[in-house]
């Protein structure tokens, strides 16, 4: 028994299992050395591993879960056998060995998934009472790893070891850690197996992964429990789909929140922004959100406005919603000591600001100067900051973005680690509050937000968070600089957020800090157009970065990428909606397109953009086209229809005008008209690209009102698209279930690759004059007009 403080010297590992007690899903097996571990198999497929060092378990508590989350019962067996005991669900075997409490994970063929090394061991920490918590695992044959949220590293993270400690990264580049967000979860992937291992533990953290030792990956945090869940895929999408299942999904957003978005630090006073706004209507070049930074506060105070810059702000707000605009604002944790100012007076007659741990106010200096901060992990800061949202929403701002919320102070980075926190009732210090800080931001704003945003949706964007934040705010990849290699790591950082559940994510297009050049602006515009979140933001102290700043060449191919964006809005929903609903990741790296083609294990610059669309941008200057690995499977080019078998390396010409896309062969992809905002007009007619594959294909198509809570109640419309190609006719067919009816009522079907010429067609077994059918000899383009209820349209 270690019972003794003097004896708790340097590393500790589990005794012996002596005990083991079975109830429903849950198992605890306790060890000679007051050492127990509770797994609990939450499905078939996510078993959750839990360890005590002192004979007990504290409360349990964690931000991260998801309040809705339903999990599937699991099916379960146990069995005890000499030396160890077995849980056996539908799809894995779990072996707890009696010696060390060592643990093995198996699939049903009898492959080794996950085996401890030194498994899981401890050491105490005299200064803070905390254990650090530290697990080993072997590295399997092959193995490869991927995730872990925002970091500025290659996709495939063999060989690193990185760290969790949410930082304000100003200016960061390649290969710095950590950086703004917390999400301690990564992928395995050998034997073409995926498993998730989420580490649910907000103290400090790392993850080694075969960086210190060749054959071992570990991970381990300087408090709290050894806590993680691990996760069976055996497919990779799988394995995020069911961590977000886990951690939450967020609602759908507005669908003005998928247009293009426009931010400089700062635009004001009021006639700049309205310049900008009417910049954008002049040119035609499609907007539907303008951000105000900090200077439209009254001295950085927030929920105020600067009298001299923005005298009437809910005048000009309304203003810019005529035009279509519509107004986010940003709002920091950070609140001016002042005695004058409300929102000081509130937080401190009502003791609402973080204490140092022998009582003083925790103070530092941010943008205002010296500041209090929101103890954001207390219910009543949380519901007071909520309302706090009311008049700036009366005055019609449509978003909010929060900022510095690692949190970030100018003295010594973040908050010294004394600092105290509510934490939901388990009192704790910074340490363990640091990483969730940010979320908790994030999840009042979201509350205030939503609360009179309603009936329509909120918007919120949020810089740092923990596992869990995709619930609460959308997010950026911070204060990037426009350079070409910031322009690669922000398509990194984008997809490796998405596959650890964040997808609703995007970067500084064209960098924040510095200039781009036009020809670097628009390569980076042709590559955030398909990021979920696309906005330009730029530190307003190195030029101007809008779309008609680089000339009017590049004024022209701006306008393009974005109007390319508002016309694959309904494909872009859709991909949001299959996030929304299943978990899966809208932007896939390329391994998650094919995990059984080990070609694609460590390249990243190409990825997936819902169930259709290949992408790969150019991040070199004077480029010409690149070359990119097209997975398996046959694929048009979007820009000429021209069919290339994937499964290997392929040229893509690709000059200024272009990104290297592709198109499923089989693919139907939905697109709107250009509009210069949503709502802008309505749509009198849905373009429908099918996309010929010799064989058969589904795509799907979401559509609901865009905004509100109808979808909730089954107002929407979920369209599936069965194409069946031969050599000799091509069919589609349209299958419908829920209640919405789309204003448009014609659709503009646009076969695209046929292998033959057609001369008969038929909708719904109702033959059409061949005449009626447009046909386009240079694209090889047949198009056919119909109504947006057919059910089978064929063509030979
Ligand atoms: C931080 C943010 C940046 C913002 C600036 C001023 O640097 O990351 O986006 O413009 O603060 O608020």
């Amino acid at each position: 028994m270690i019972n003794d403080l003097a004896n708790r010297k340097g590393e500790l590992f589990p005794g012996n299992i002596i005990d083991c007690r079975h109830e429903n899903n849950n198992f605890y097996f306790y060890c000679d050395n007051n050492v127990i571990l509770h797994v609990k198999a939450i499905t078939d497929k996510i078993i959750r591993f839990r360890y005590a060092v002192d004979g007990d378990f504290p409360k349990d508590f964690s931000y991260a879960l998801s309040e809705t989350y339903q999990p599937e019962e699991p099916s379960l067996e146990f069995k005890e056998k000499t030396d160890h005991f077995r849980i056996t669900t539908n799809r894995i075997i779990i072996t707890i060995w009696k010696e060390n409490l060592s643990v093995r994970i198996l699939d049903k063929s009898g492959t080794i998934l996950i085996e401890d090394e030194r498994g899981f061991h401890w050491e105490y920490d005299r200064e803070t009472g905390n254990n650090v918590v530290k697990i080993s695992k072997k590295v399997q044959s092959g193995e490869h790893y991927y995730g872990l949220g925002d970091k500025a590293f290659n996709m495939n993270l063999r060989g690193r070891r990185v760290q969790n400690w949410g930082s304000d990264t100003y200016g960061y580049g390649k290969n710095s850690d950590p950086l703004y967000k917390n999400i301690p979860f990564y992928i395995g992937l050998h034997q073409k197996i995926a498993y998730g291992m989420f580490f649910d533990n907000s103290f400090r953290s790392y993850f080694d992964f075969a960086a210190e030792r060749s054959n071992v990956t570990s991970y381990w945090a300087q408090g709290g429990e050894m806590n993680y869940y691990f996760i069976y895929g055996p497919e990779l999408v799988e394995v995020t789909a069911q961590y977000t299942n886990l951690t939450g999904k967020p609602e759908l957003p507005p669908l003005w929140a998928l247009g293009y978005h426009q931010c400089k630090w700062s635009y004001y006073p009021e006639a700049k922004v309205k310049e900008i706004a009417a910049g954008f209507r002049e040119r035609q070049i499609p907007c539907d959100a303008i951000y105000l930074d900090i200077d439209y506060m009254e001295g950085f105070r927030c929920f105020t406005w600067s009298k001299e810059y923005f005298p009437d702000p809910k005048r000009m707000v309304q203003e810019l919603a005529q035009a279509g605009f519509k107004t986010v604002v940003i709002i920091d944790p950070g609140i001016k000591v002042d005695k004058d100012y409300w929102v000081y007076q509130e937080g401190i007659a009502n003791d609402y600001f973080c204490h140092r741990a022998d009582g003083p106010l925790m103070k530092g200096s941010v943008w205002p100067g010296l500041c209090n901060f929101p103890d954001f992990t207390r219910p009543a800061v949380r519901e007071w900051w909520a309302g706090l949202f009311k008049e700036l929403m009366a005055a019609g701002i449509k978003g909010v973005w929060n900022d510095m919320n690692e949190p970030a102070v100018f003295e010594q980075g973040t908050f010294p680690d004394d600092v105290r926190f509510d934490h939901d009732g388990h009192a704790c210090s910074h340490k363990k509050a640091h990483n969730i800080y940010g979320m908790q931001m994030a999840r009042a704003t979201y509350m205030g937000v939503k609360q009179y945003a309603f009936p329509n949706r909120p918007f919120t964007i949020t810089r740092s968070g923990y596992s869990g934040v995709q619930r609460f705010a959308s997010t950026w990849t911070g204060d990037n600089i426009a350079s070409w290699e910031h322009m690669w790591l922000a398509n990194i950082q984008c997809q490796r957020l998405s596959i650890s559940g964040y997808s609703f994510a995007g970067s500084d297009i064209g960098g924040f800090i510095e200039t781009p050049s036009g020809e670097l602006y628009i390569r980076w515009l042709a590559l955030g157009v398909f990021h979920p979140f696309c906005r330009t933001h730029s530190s307003g102290d190195h030029g101007d970065q809008e779309p008609w700043s680089f000339g009017e060449e590049n004024t022209a191919l701006a306008r393009k990428f974005i109007q390319l964006r508002y016309q694959l809005m309904p494909y872009m929903y859709t991909t949001f909606w299959q996030y929304v609903t299943h978990g899966t990741p809208m932007l896939k790296p390329l391994v998650y397109l094919d995990q059984y083609d080990s070609e694609t294990y460590l390249r990243m610059a190409e990825f997936g953009l819902g169930e259709n669309l290949l992408i790969c941008p150019i991040t070199q200057p004077e480029a010409d086209g690149r070359w990119l690995y097209l997975p398996r499977g046959n694929w048009y080019y979007f820009w000429n229809d021209e069919l290339t078998a994937g499964g290997k390396e392929v040229w893509a010409e690709a000059g200024l005008d272009r990104i290297p896309m592709y198109v499923q062969a089989g693919a139907v992809i939905p697109m709107y008209p250009v509009r210069q905002y949503v709502g802008e007009k309505e749509i009198e007619e849905l373009t429908l690209h099918v996309y010929f594959k010799n064989g058969a294909h589904q795509s799907t198509l979401f559509e609901d009102a865009g905004d509100g809570y109808g979808y909730v109640n089954g107002e929407c419309k979920v369209k599936k698209f069965a194409t069946a190609g031969t050599t000799k006719s091509l069919n589609v067919q349209q299958n419908t279930t829920g209640n919405f009816t789309p204003m448009y009522t014609t659709y503009k079907i646009i076969l695209h690759g046929l292998p033959f010429a057609v001369t008969v067609a038929e909708i719904n077994d109702q033959s059409i004059a061949i005449s009626a059918i447009e046909k386009d000899e240079v694209l090889n383009t047949y198009t056919i007009y119909t109504q947006p209820d057919f059910q089978t349209l064929t063509v030979n």
